[in-house]
């Protein structure tokens, strides 16, 4: 059993979007274990994109990412993490399968509606920044 970390994105949030996301999530068979509203901190956000630092996109997607509330959730499940990519889809929304969520949903590379762990090492680190063991149901 893997865990991936899932965020609905604050453009997916604003379009009203969780819902469709959890139920693609939960129709695919990988169980909720965490999830919260909230808004990200500057800190966190840079926490969360380290490896980003330096691109050129790098500003607008910390600026991006801390403009309203994301829904962060923890999912679990056989391959979650490889599964949560597929639901989610190709970063490019123009390459992104249409059956995918960005595939559907998103307009843009950077307003792209969701986020999923690349690895199972990422999916770890990115679980302990913002989940605490208190609001993960074991
Ligand atoms: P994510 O981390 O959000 O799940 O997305 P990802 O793995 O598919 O893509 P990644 O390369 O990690 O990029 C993180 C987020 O940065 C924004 N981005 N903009 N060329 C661009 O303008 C560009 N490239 C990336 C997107 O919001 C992307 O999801
Ligand atoms: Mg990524």
């Amino acid at each position: 059993m893997e865990q991936t970390f899932i965020m609905v994105k604050p453009d997916g949030v604003k379009r009203q979007l969780i819902g469709e996301v959890i139920k693609q999530y939960e129709q695919k068979g990988l169980q909720l274990k965490a999830a919260k509203l909230m808004v990200i901190s500057e800190e966190l956000a840079k926490q969360h994109y380290a490896e980003h630092e330096g691109k050129a996109f790098y500003a607008k997607l910390i600026t991006f990412i801390t403009s309203g509330p994301v829904f962060a959730m923890i999912w679990q499940g056989e391959n979650a993490v490889a599964v949560g990519r597929k639901l989610n889809g190709k970063t490019n929304h123009l390459e992104a399968d249409l059956a995918s969520i960005r595939g559907r949903f998103a307009t843009d590379t950077s307003l792209n509606v969701v986020h999923g762990s690349d690895s199972l090492e990422s999916a770890a680190r990115e679980i302990g920044l913002f989940f605490n063991k208190t609001e993960q149901i074991g």
